[in-house]
């Protein structure tokens, strides 16, 4: 259950954003064979920029999901988890140490170099989250590692009067300010559950990418259908101001934005630089213990 705050103010949407198109996202596996959806693939990562990855893991069967994501590194960019379901530990070289619980988000800024595990903490029922990748500006990508776990109970939240339960995990809504801010990415995460015939708006500058993924039932999204495990691109339109979620059976939807680096991307796995001779360094460091 998060924080709950009163809205300070309601967003108003005027003009709000159309649906550019939807994606489906790819069946994979990660780790040590982990099932996952990759909703949001390197080839979106322009178009979504400032975001470089979103995973959606979802099973009732711990052989999906046992292996977890043994010891592995990442540099360059920051993770976010956010657990529907399940327990997970979490263990890095920094010497932190946290179990993300149900609701529970994690915060990881990998900066440049954090080596670390992702073990289940449960040898049957649901696993359930999402893991979110957030790029680091240039100028930051070789700051130190940082970590911080929030439980559910202090993500900040609140219910509209229609009975919409927003949490916001970063940026912004309705006044309610969320777990983490960053300036130049300027993030934007929510989850946001709508009962039956009921719907959201969120304000959203225009330059800001952004986008929705549908977990639970379908939302409207300006005349669009959103169903359940696809992800609507939200077009960026100069005039618009927001989106606005509608939906006619309960939904639960992720509403994620931010503001473009409008740099260059260069991946290698789990680093994420500007160049490619910054990602040969990166591998250099590793094998060289200087993470
Ligand atoms: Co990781």
């Amino acid at each position: 259950m998060a924080n709950q705050q009163n809205i300070s103010r309601a967003d108003q949407v005027k003009h709000p954003r159309n649906v550019e198109r939807l994606v489906s996202g790819m069946a994979t596996s990660d780790g040590a064979g982990v099932k996952l959806t990759r909703v949001l693939t390197q080839p979106l990562q322009r178009r979504l920029d400032p975001f470089l990855m979103l995973d959606a893991f979802l099973s009732d069967d711990p052989g999906d999901y046992i292996g977890g994501f043994p010891d592995h590194p990442h540099r360059g960019f920051e993770t976010v988890t956010y657990m529907i379901a399940g327990n997970l530990r979490h263990r890095d070289n920094k010497g932190h140490e946290g179990l993300l619980q149900n609701g529970g988000v994690q915060w990881m800024t990998a900066g440049r170099g954090i080596i670390h595990s992702e073990m289940p903490e449960q040898e049957d029922g649901r696993m359930e989250g999402f893991q979110l990748w957030l790029n680091l500006p240039a100028g930051d990508k070789m700051c130190a590692a940082w970590y911080r776990d929030i439980p559910a109970g202090e993500l900040p939240g609140f219910v509209t009067p229609e009975g919409v339960a927003v949490t916001v995990i970063a940026g912004e809504s309705h006044g309610v300010l969320g777990a983490e801010v960053r300036q130049r990415t300027a993030p934007l995460y929510l989850d946001i559950h709508l009962p039956a015939g009921q719907s959201f708006a969120q304000a959203l500058p225009a330059g800001h990418n952004a986008f929705v993924y549908v977990y639970r039932g379908e939302v409207q999204v300006g005349g669009s259908a959103v169903p359940e495990k696809k992800m609507a691109i939200l077009a960026n339109d100069a005039a618009a101001d927001g989106v606005v979620l509608q939906c006619k059976v309960a939904s639960r939807v992720l509403l994620i934005a931010g503001q473009p680096l409008n740099e260059p991307i260069a991946q290698h796995g789990p680093f994420v630089m500007n160049t490619q001779e910054e990602l040969y360094a990166a591998v250099a460091d590793y094998q060289n213990g200087k993470f």
